[in-house]
């Protein structure tokens, strides 16, 4: 059969897809913009009318309102399970009725191949080119095991999507289902900097070298400094995540990837979730590679470029150097995501640096983020053994190989000067300060 002929031969609707499930049902999605947003509408529709049950669906950093993680009356029939969790996958996990699987992003595709079977593998694409291929558009992450380890796939295919050279392909003969759901790409609201996040991102940008190579994370902090390095020279990105403030760092030219050891002139990444100005960039652009995260995130892989610099944020982060990024006390907030990873590979880089970076305080300067033990049921994301540069508006401690009276005395004094009496009095009790 012909390409174009095996195409319609698989075309239908999201509604008569999900006429197809079976109770028990376990879906998959990779992250970001790929999601399927009709396909998993039809079945949640479906299963709010009817009789379908057990339904899971793994999900991770998600792009659409998704009624399995907002609507609590579809528990028992379609659950959400998160391997990272945020917007409504976070409250959903915080009100019990989704799941969370704990996981350093780097062995996502390990995991699944060792635990999971999918009954459908569900991926937004960009349309088929002429040799049949759909590009996984904006990401690559650990969509390869789930297509291996799935019984069916079904794509949404979407003229919005981004045609990116540089990353995995399915072939239409791989394909079970074909629904076409053509709509412009969610986007991220802009992240808002303030004069904090500022402050910190130009001390950090301080500490970076022309030439180095940059990882940035999620948040207002990692954004900042993106936007402070704009008068570098010869940077490069290996990254997990690709944002606006990276688009904006290669169209000003401090981004060239010049000096790169591996993928030299090429941006890397695992999957992009941000603007139009993202997936305008990707857009057959074989200046970006969007490679499996196995490999992307891989510590080893991370330092063998020179100078690489990784950038994350945190919730609060104790005396001893122990960083929480994913709850806040006992409640859920996030997944560790690659912040251990790109710590690892930073810290082994030649010349790398790894900075963990947030505003002295929360909650309108009621709660100092260092603290001198993690609140209770505080979940540790990056240890006090890999812990490199932490940072906040009032300067920077450098942890790594120091001891614990250095660290808590460089601690103290980046906490706010309102909470750094009250930490020495702690770090003096616990025996910690000589
Ligand atoms: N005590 C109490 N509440 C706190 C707090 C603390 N120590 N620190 C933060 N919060 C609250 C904030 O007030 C905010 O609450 P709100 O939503 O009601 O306003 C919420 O927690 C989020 O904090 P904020 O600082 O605005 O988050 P952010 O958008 O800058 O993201 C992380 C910070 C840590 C959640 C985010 O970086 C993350 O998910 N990290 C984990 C994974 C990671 O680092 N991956 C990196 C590679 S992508």
């Amino acid at each position: 059969m012909k390409l174009e002929e095996l195409y319609q031969s698989k075309c239908t609707s999201a509604e008569k897809l999900a006429e197809a499930v079976g109770d028990g049902w376990v879906f998959g999605m990779d992250a970001g913009p790929t999601q399927t947003e009709a396909i998993m509408a039809a079945i949640c529709e479906r299963a709010k009318n009817g009789s379908l049950k057990d339904i899971k669906v793994h999900t991770m950093l998600d792009a659409y309102p998704f009624a399995f993680y907002a609507d609590s009356s579809l528990n028992g029939k379609v659950n959400g399970v998160s391997w990272f969790s945020s917007g409504g996958a976070r409250k959903a996990i915080s009100a019990g009725f989704a799941d969370y699987i704990p996981n350093y992003y780097r062995d996502t595709l390990k995991l699944i191949r060792d635990n999971y079977t999918y009954d459908a593998f569900c991926i937004a694409v960009s349309p088929m080119d002429k040799h049949g291929y759909f590009s996984l558009a904006t990401t690559s992450s650990y969509s390869e095991a789930m297509i291996s380890k799935a019984k069916r796939i079904f794509v949404e295919v979407n003229e919005y999507q981004p045609r990116a050279v540089c990353n995995t392909q399915l072939h239409i003969s791989q394909v079970d289902a074909v629904v076409v759901n053509n709509h412009p790409l969610p986007v991220l609201p802009p992240v808002k900097l303030d004069e904090t996040s500022i402050t910190i991102g130009n001390l950090i940008a301080e500490q970076i070298p022309d030439g180095a190579c940059i990882q940035l994370g999620i948040g207002a902090i990692p954004d900042a400094t993106g936007m402070a390095l704009k008068s570098k020279h010869d940077l490069g990105i290996h990254t997990e995540m690709f944002t606006d403030s990276m688009v904006e760092l290669i169209e000003c030219g401090a981004v060239n990837n010049s000096k790169k050891q591996i993928h030299p002139f090429k941006t890397v990444t695992t999957f992009a979730f941000g603007s139009q100005r993202i997936y305008d960039y990707i857009d057959d652009n074989p200046a970006i590679m969007i490679l499996p995260v196995d490999y992307v995130n891989d510590p080893n892989v991370i330092c063998r470029n020179d100078n690489m610099i990784s950038i994350n944020a945190a919730v609060e982060v104790d005396l001893w150097g122990q960083v929480c990024a994913e709850s806040i006390g006992p409640k859920h907030l996030s997944g560790t995501g690659g912040q251990v990873d790109y710590v690892r590979g930073a810290t082994q880089s030649r010349g790398g640096k790894s900075f963990i970076a947030f505003e002295s305080t929360a909650k309108g300067g009621t709660i100092s983020k260092i603290k001198a033990s993690l609140a209770e049921g505080a979940v540790v994301t990056t240890s006090k053994n890999d812990v490199d540069y932490v940072v906040t508006e009032y300067g920077i401690a450098h942890l790594r190989g120091q001891s614990l009276a250095s660290r808590a005395k460089q601690l103290i004094s980046i906490a706010h000067p309102d909470f750094r009496d009250e930490l020495t009095f702690e770090a003096r009790k616990r025996g910690i300060l000589i």
